[in-house]
C-alpha cells in the first residue's frame, strides 16, 4: 500500500507558526512519527510539502497509477482551491483530508472545506495525531475496498 501524504502552505513553519493553535511540533517531526507507524503496518509512504498551489497539483497528477491513495492537509487551500478538489477527483484516488486545528470552531472562512466533498473524510481538532488518525483511517478504507 503506497500512500502520498501531502502538506500545503505555511505547514513547513509549524513548530514556529502560531505554536497556540498548531502546536509546538514541526512538520519533519510529524513525518517522522507517520513514518514509524507506516513501517508498523506495512504502509509505504511520500512525502510532499509545498507553497505552490501548481506544485502541490503536479504531486496529484504524479500519484495517478502509482499511489493507493492521498492524505492531505491542504493549508488555507482547503477553503478555496478548486483546483486542487479537481486534482482530487481527475485523479480518483482515495483522499482524506486533515487539519491539525478544529476548523469548524475557527474564523467563519476556515468553516467551509472545498476538498471535502472529494475527501472520504475530514479529520480535525487532533493535532499532528490527526494524520495518524487519517493513515488509519484510509488504511481501513482501501482494506474494505479490496485496493
Ligand atoms: C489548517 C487549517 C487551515 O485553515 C489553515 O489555513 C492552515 C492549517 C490546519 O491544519 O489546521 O494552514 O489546515
Amino acid at each position: 500500500m503506497k500512500i502520498l501524504v501531502l502538506n500545503g502552505p505555511n505547514l513547513n513553519l509549524l513548530g514556529v507558526r502560531e505554536p497556540g493553535v498548531y502546536g509546538s511540533v514541526t512538520l519533519p517531526a510529524i513525518e517522522k512519527q507517520l513514518l514509524n507507524k507506516a513501517s508498523e503496518w506495512g504502509i509505504e509512504l511520500e512525502f510532499f510539502q509545498s507553497n505552490h498551489e501548481g506544485a502541490l497539483l503536479d504531486k496529484i497528477h504524479e500519484a495517478y497509477g502509482t499511489k493507493d491513495g492521498i492524505l492531505i492537509n491542504p493549508g488555507a487551500l482547503t477553503h478555496y482551491s478548486y483546483a486542487l478538489r479537481d486534482a482530487i477527483s481527475s485523479v480518483n484516488l482515495p483522499t482524506v483530508e486533515v487539519h491539525l486545528s478544529n476548523i469548524h470552531k475557527r474564523e467563519e472562512f476556515r468553516h467551509h472545506s472545498v476538498i471535502a466533498p472529494v475527501a472520504i473524510g475530514q479529520i480535525a481538532g487532533f493535532g499532528a495525531y490527526g494524520y495518524e488518525m487519517g493513515l488509519a483511517a484510509l488504511q481501513r478504507h482501501l482494506k474494505e475496498k479490496g485496493e
